[in-house]
């Protein structure tokens, strides 16, 4: 805009430049003639225009010129300062448009974003009783799961409205610390690979989070708990969806949000499933807001999915979030927990114990997980293990950044789940013959 404006001061000096030596130069020839009058025998001199050898002329014409040349600056800058306005206005909209204006929006209120969440908060504040009425008095047939700091129930609010709510007891400070991070990060953003929060409550002696209901509960469930051998099973195509999900949940918080959010605990159990199976990255008590920036930082994470360089030198950077979902992307494909007993206080790591497999492609597809075995095709199967591979490397930099894996899962990922790939009917005779 400062840009524009200044090109359009210069355009308008240069303009009055212009016009003042072209006056100059008419005034000078007219001078020339007058001081020295031609010789009728003087050769014609093309350069100069009849019109200002005849002294009656020259008085319209110069004012003339003056009226033309203003009028010509002035509309120069009118045009100018038109666009300018127009593209200031336009960059205004499509800033407005995408998610990012949302963080940017919230950037803008930082500043102020700690006095006035203190105060009462961004995200709406529910009525304890709402909540305890909700889960009736957080009843143990409502518990939807278990978690390091307490349980999340099953509420019904006003309205009918299904919802999660995560119960922190208040006399656990690093609770009370995940509590503050998490609402006010959530209440910040909004992706649809991201939970959404619906509010909070607080009374005596805890504090809730309440989120959207993801009717499907935890991947971690699916893959290696209750839910696993249920009637549903995960199947290879719906893995590849849920792996781009996370994808594109995490590069909205690495590439979109400004300044970039570090999740720091991305795991299945963090992995939640709407009703079609969409997934959506919860937990954001750990996240951090410009993480490389930040300077001691407690060492925070879950055994199996911390990044070595996070853990040997509390190197935090996206690429963290990167390591821990090659781990995630290994769980999908293995059926496999990040770490694994092996024997009497003996364990190791799905990295380690996958590896070889990972690299041999004679060998790959006899240890997957036995639910999807032999149910996809091997070139895809060869490329996502290829993508976990790059993910879990100990070198950060050898990681791929997180824009880059989603572009590499989209083709394999159906275009009914939301990628590129064409499926292939086979008709009726063929699955005879
Ligand atoms: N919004 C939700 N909808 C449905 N179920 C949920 C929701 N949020 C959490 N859960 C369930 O509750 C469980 C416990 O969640 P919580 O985040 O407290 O702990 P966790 O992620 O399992 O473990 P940790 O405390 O180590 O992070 C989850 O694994 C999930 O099954
Ligand atoms: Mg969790």
């Amino acid at each position: 805009m400062r840009q524009i404006v200044i090109t359009a001061i210069v355009l308008l000096q240069a303009s009055v430049l212009l016009h003042k030596s072209t006056c100059d130069v008419v005034f000078l020839n007219t001078q020339e003639e007058s001081l020295a009058p031609q010789p009728s025998s003087a050769p014609f001199t093309p350069s100069l225009s009849p019109g200002y050898r005849q002294g009656e002329h020259k008085q319209p014409s110069d004012k003339m010129r003056l009226v033309i040349s203003l009028g010509a600056s002035f509309s120069l800058v009118a045009i100018i300062l038109v666009c300018s306005l127009w593209v200031f206005h336009r960059r205004r909209n499509l800033k407005n448009s995408g998610c990012e204006c949302g963080f940017s929006r919230f950037l803008n209120r930082s500043k102020t974003l700690d006095k006035r969440y203190t105060k009462q908060g961004v995200a709406p504040l529910i009525d304890y009783s709402t909540i305890e009425k909700g889960t009736n008095g957080f009843n143990e047939s409502n518990i939807l799961g278990r978690g390091g700091f307490g349980c999340v129930y099953l509420a019904t609010l006003d309205n009918n409205v299904q919802a999660a709510v995560k119960k922190l007891d208040c006399d656990n400070d690093e609770a009370a610390k995940e509590f503050k991070c998490e609402v006010e990060i959530l209440s910040k953003i909004q992706h649809p690979n991201i939970i959404s929060l619906l509010g909070y409550s607080t009374n005596d002696t805890a504090r809730f989070i309440v989120y959207e209901l993801m009717p499907n509960v935890s991947l971690e469930s699916h893959l290696h708990g209750s839910s696993r051998g249920s009637s549903i099973t995960i199947t290879w195509p719906m893995r590849m969806k849920i792996a781009l999900d996370i994808a594109r949940g995490l590069e909205y918080l690495h590439e979109r949000c400004r300044p970039a959010i570090i999740h720091r605990d991305l795991k299945s159990s963090n992995i939640l499933l709407d009703c079609n199976f969409n997934a959506k990255i919860s937990d954001f008590g750990l996240a951090v807001v410009n993480g490389p920036k930040k300077k001691n930082l407690k060492l925070s994470g879950t055994v199996g999915y911390v990044a070595p360089e996070y853990l040997l030198d509390g190197q935090l950077t996206e690429k963290s979030d990167v390591y821990a979902f090659g781990v995630v992307l290994l769980e999908l494909l293995l059926g496999k927990k990040p770490v694994e007993k092996i024997g009497p206080g003996e364990c190791e790591s799905i990295i380690t114990w996958a590896m070889p497999y990972l690299t041999d492609r004679t060998k790959l597809p006899n240890v997957i997980d036995p639910a999807i075995k032999d149910t996809m095709d091997l070139k895809h199967l060869y490329q996502v293990a290829a993508v976990a591979v790059l993910c879990v490397q100990p070198e950060p930099s050898y990681r791929p950044l997180i824009t880059d894996v989603l572009h590499s899962l989209i083709p394999l990922v159906t275009m009914e789940l939301g990628g590129t790939l064409k499926t292939i009917r086979r008709s009726a005779s063929m699955d005879h013959s």
